[in-house]
C-alpha cells in the first residue's frame, strides 16, 4: 500500500447531552462524517476524526433544572447514552469526548486569552431579560419570544431555529421567561463583547475563496451575513455552569456556549496529543485539511463565528470545508419528542436488525441538499430491494455457490478471461471510479448507488453466464465466471465498507482475506479465495417485520425508561448528600430550637406515630415524632426538646408535621435530646 497521503481532520457537531439523539441528528452531522472518514481512510488518508459532547451552556442547565438534577449529573448520564449509541452504529470517532473535561476549560482559557490579547475582546453594557419571578437574568435559551426575522414564535434568546438568525437576547418580541412563563424586564449588566465586526473583511475575502469547495448555499447564506453588517458579540454569562472567565473582574462569569463549544474540537484533538493537526506554524502548515459537519442551525457559527474566533487568535489553521446538512422529517411532519414522532436512537440496539440496515436507509435521506423524510413503507422497500435483493444477493449467491460446487476454493490459476469477463471487470471498475469522484465530491447518498450499481452489474452478468448450467460440461467456463464473482465481491467488500461497515468485515471473513478495506483495483492481484461459513447478510423483511422493529425501538417508551433511570438518579443523589461534609454556613441553615411538649397522643393507625403538641414560645406546633415504641404519651409532657423548626412541613396519615423533633438512636432504641436545665422556649440553638 501506498505511503500515508495528506492529514484530515474530520470533526462532527457537538451534540448537547440533554436528551437522547434521533434519527435526524444521526444523518445531520455523525454518520455523514464518519461515511467520509472511512471513505478517506480507505483511500489511505490520515484520518482524525474528532466528536464529543457539548455540555454547557442554556440547553443544558434548563434540561437539568426541569429534572432536578445538577447540570453535571444530567451530562454523565446522556453523555453514557450517546455514546453507546453512536458506538453501535459503528460510527468510527478516535475520541468521542467531553467539554467538561479540564482540558478542555483549560484549552478555551489560553484561546481566549490569546484573542484578548490581539485586540478583539471589549468590555460593554449590555440590556437583558430579567425575570423576576424567578429572580434571574435570562440569557439564550432562558428566554422565548417572536423572531424579529421571521416572525417564527418559539424563538430562543440566541438564536432562531426556523431562520437561523442569530438574536440578542432582548430583540425578542413578546418575549417570555422559559422556566415560568412570566414577562421579563429588562436590566442593564456588564459583559465582554468579541468584535467580529473588525474580521468582516478578512471572513468575506476567505468565504470567497470557498466557492467550489463549500456547498453554494452554505457559501451564500454565509456572505449574506456579511451583507447584513457583522455586530459584535457578547460571549460571557452572569451563570456557574460553564468554563471560567480568566479575568479577575469577570470570575463570577463563563462563556458563551457558542464560545467554548467549537474550541472542543482543537482541545479533544489535543486530547489524542494530535495538537499539530490545528496548529498553524507547524510543519503541516497549509497541509491539514479540516472538515466541519454539522445540521444547517449551525452553519453560521462554522462558516462566521468560529473562524473569526481562530482567525482573532491566529495560531490555528482554519477550516477547510463546512458541511451543512438540512433536516430530516418523519413521515410527514418534523420529529419531536414530546410528541413522541420519530425514531429516537436509545432502542435501535434492541431492534433486532443489524446497525448496517439502518445505515443503508439513513444514508440515502442524509439530507444533502434539502430536508429528507423517513418512511417506514420506503425503508422496507429499498431495503428488500436494494440492499437486500441486489447487494446482499449478489453476494450470497456468489460465495454459497463457490462453497457448494469448489469446495470454497477458487483462484486464477491458468483462467483465460474472456470478452464476458474484461467487460464486466471494466464496467465495474469504471463505477468505482466514478464513486470515488462522487464521494469526493461529498455526494455520500449518491455514492451508496454506485455501489449498488456494482451488485447489479455483477449480478446481470451472472445471470447471463449461468454458471450453474456449466458445472458439468464446462466445468472451467463456470470456474471463470465465478472467479470473476468472487473478484466482485471483494471489490463490493472494500466499497462498502464506509456504509456498511459491519457487511464488509462479513463479506472480508466468508472470502477468507483480513479485513483491511481501501480502494484500489482489486484485479491486478491473483488471489486465493477461500470461501467458507458463507451467512446470509441480511434477512427479508415484510410488514410483520417492520412491526416488530416499530415495537422494538418504541417498546421501553424512551420517556419512561429515561424517567426511571433520572428517578434512581435522584436517590443516589441524595445519598451521596448524606456522607457530604458540610460547612459552617450550611448548618447555619437549620433553624433549631427549645420547645415544651405539652400534649402528646396517640395516632390509632400507627404502631409508630406520636402526635405531639410542641410550645416554641411564640407559636405552638404539631409534630409527628416516630416514637411510640419507646415512650408513653403521658410520660412526656412537660418534658423540653430540640425541635428543627425550618424543616418543609410534611403530611403523614393526613396529620401535617410541622417540624423534627431531634432524638439520639442506639441498640436500645430511641432516645430523646432534652436539655440538661430548662430553657425558655424559643431558644435557639446553635
Ligand atoms: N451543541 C450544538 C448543537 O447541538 C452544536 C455545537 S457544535 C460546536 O446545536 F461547534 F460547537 F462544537
Ligand atoms: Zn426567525
Amino acid at each position: 500500500m501506498d505511503k500515508p497521503k495528506e492529514k484530515i481532520l474530520i470533526t462532527s457537531a457537538l451534540p448537547y447531552v440533554n436528551n437522547i439523539p434521533h434519527i435526524g441528528n444521526i444523518v445531520g452531522s455523525h454518520l455523514p462524517a464518519d461515511i467520509f472518514a472511512r471513505f478517506m481512510r480507505t483511500l489511505n488518508y490520515d484520518v482524525t476524526f474528532v466528536g464529543g459532547a457539548d455540555e454547557h451552556g442554556t440547553p443544558i442547565e434548563i434540561a437539568a433544572q426541569k429534572k432536578n438534577l445538577n447540570p453535571k449529573e444530567l451530562c454523565d448520564y446522556y453523555y453514557n447514552i450517546h455514546k453507546k449509541i453512536y458506538e453501535w452504529l459503528n460510527i468510527s470517532y478516535d475520541i468521542f469526548s467531553r467539554t467538561s473535561n479540564e482540558i478542555h476549560h483549560r484549552t478555551t482559557q489560553e484561546f481566549f486569552t490569546e484573542i484578548y490579547k490581539n485586540g478583539y475582546i471589549k468590555e460593554g453594557k449590555i440590556s437583558l431579560p430579567y425575570c423576576e419571578k424567578c429572580n434571574r437574568v435570562l440569557p439564550d435559551r432562558y428566554v422565548e419570544g417572536t423572531c424579529p426575522h421571521c416572525g417564527y414564535e418559539k424563538a430562543r434568546g440566541d438564536q432562531c431555529e426556523m431562520c437561523g438568525n442569530m438574536l440578542n437576547p432582548t430583540e425578542l418580541k413578546n418575549p417570555r421567561c422559559a422556566i415560568c412563563g412570566s414577562k421579563p424586564e429588562i436590566v442593564e449588566r456588564t459583559h465582554l463583547f468579541f468584535e467580529l465586526n473588525k474580521l468582516s473583511a478578512q471572513l468575506e475575502d476567505w468565504i470567497k475563496s470557498k466557492k467550489g469547495i463549500w456547498s453554494s448555499n452554505v457559501i451564500a447564506e454565509s456572505l449574506g451575513w456579511i451583507k447584513e453588517g457583522l455586530k459584535e458579540r457578547c460571549i460571557t454569562r452572569n451563570i456557574r455552569w460553564g468554563v471560567k472567565v480568566p479575568l479577575e473582574k469577570f470570575k463570577d462569569n463563563v462563556f458563551y456556549v457558542w464560545f467554548d463549544a467549537p474550541i472542543g474540537y482543537i482541545s479533544f484533538t489535543n486530547e489524542l496529543k494530535k495538537e499539530n493537526l490545528w496548529k498553524k506554524d507547524s510543519n503541516n502548515a497549509g497541509n491539514v485539511k479540516i472538515y466541519h459537519f454539522i445540521g444547517k442551525d449551525n452553519i453560521i457559527f462554522h462558516t462566521i463565528f468560529w473562524p473569526a474566533m481562530l482567525l482573532a487568535n491566529n495560531k490555528f489553521n482554519l477550516p477547510y470545508n463546512v458541511v451543512g446538512l438540512q433536516y430530516l422529517n418523519y413521515e410527514g411532519g418534523k420529529i419531536s419528542k414530546s410528541q413522541n414522532r420519530g425514531i429516537f436512537c436509545e432502542n435501535l440496539s434492541d431492534s433486532g436488525i443489524d446497525s448496517d440496515v439502518w445505515r443503508f436507509y439513513l444514508t440515502f435521506l442524509i439530507p444533502e441538499n434539502s430536508d429528507a423524510e423517513w418512511k417506514w413503507d420506503e425503508f422496507l422497500n429499498k431495503t428488500n430491494s436494494e440492499l437486500i435483493g441486489n447487494f446482499g444477493n449478489f453476494v450470497n449467491r456468489t460465495l454459497l455457490f463457490i462453497q457448494k460446487n469448489f469446495n470454497g476454493k477458487i483462484n486464477f490459476k491458468e483462467l483465460n478471461f474472456g470478452d464476458d469477463e474484461v467487460e464486466v471487470l471494466g464496467k465495474v471498475r469504471r463505477k468505482a471510479e466514478e464513486h470515488k469522484q462522487t464521494m469526493l465530491n461529498g455526494h455520500l447518498r449518491d455514492g451508496l448507488k454506485k455501489i449498488l450499481e456494482i451488485s447489479d452489474i455483477g449480478n446481470e452478468y451472472m445471470q447471463k453466464k449461468a454458471p450453474w448450467k456449466n458445472l458439468k460440461e464446462n466445468f472451467e467456463e463456470s470456474r471463470k465466471t465465478m472467479y470473476c464473482c468472487a473478484l466482485i465481491c471483494y471489490e463490493l467488500a472494500n466499497i462498502c465498507h464506509p456504509f456498511l461497515p459491519n457487511s464488509s468485515g462479513k463479506i472480508f471473513g466468508m472470502l477468507n482475506l483480513k479485513v483491511e478495506p481501501k480502494f484500489e483495483n482489486v484485479y491486478k492481484e491473483d488471489i486465493e479465495f477461500e470461501i467458507k461459513n458463507v451467512v446470509t447478510l441480511f434477512k427479508k423483511m415484510d410488514e410483520k417485520i417492520i412491526d416488530e422493529i416499530k415495537g422494538n425501538v418504541s417498546k421501553i417508551g424512551v420517556e419512561t425508561k429515561e424517567g426511571k433511570k433520572a428517578e434512581e438518579k435522584e436517590e443516589i443523589k441524595m445519598e451521596n448528600e448524606e456522607n457530604k461534609e458540610i460547612t459552617y454556613e450550611d448548618f447555619k441553615k437549620l433553624n433549631l430550637k427549645i420547645g415544651t411538649i405539652e400534649q402528646a397522643e396517640e395516632i390509632p393507625k400507627s404502631d409508630r406515630l406520636l402526635k405531639l403538641t410542641v410550645n416554641l414560645g411564640p407559636e405552638k406546633r404539631i409534630i409527628l415524632a416516630g416514637i411510640k415504641k419507646f415512650y408513653d404519651a403521658g410520660d412526656l409532657i412537660n418534658k423540653q426538646v430540640i425541635v428543627l423548626t425550618n424543616l418543609k412541613p410534611r403530611k403523614m396519615l393526613n396529620i401535617e408535621s410541622q417540624g423534627m423533633i431531634l432524638a439520639a438512636e442506639d441498640e436500645e432504641g430511641i432516645k430523646l435530646l432534652i436539655p440538661d436545665k430548662k430553657a425558655k422556649e424559643g431558644s435557639e440553638i446553635g
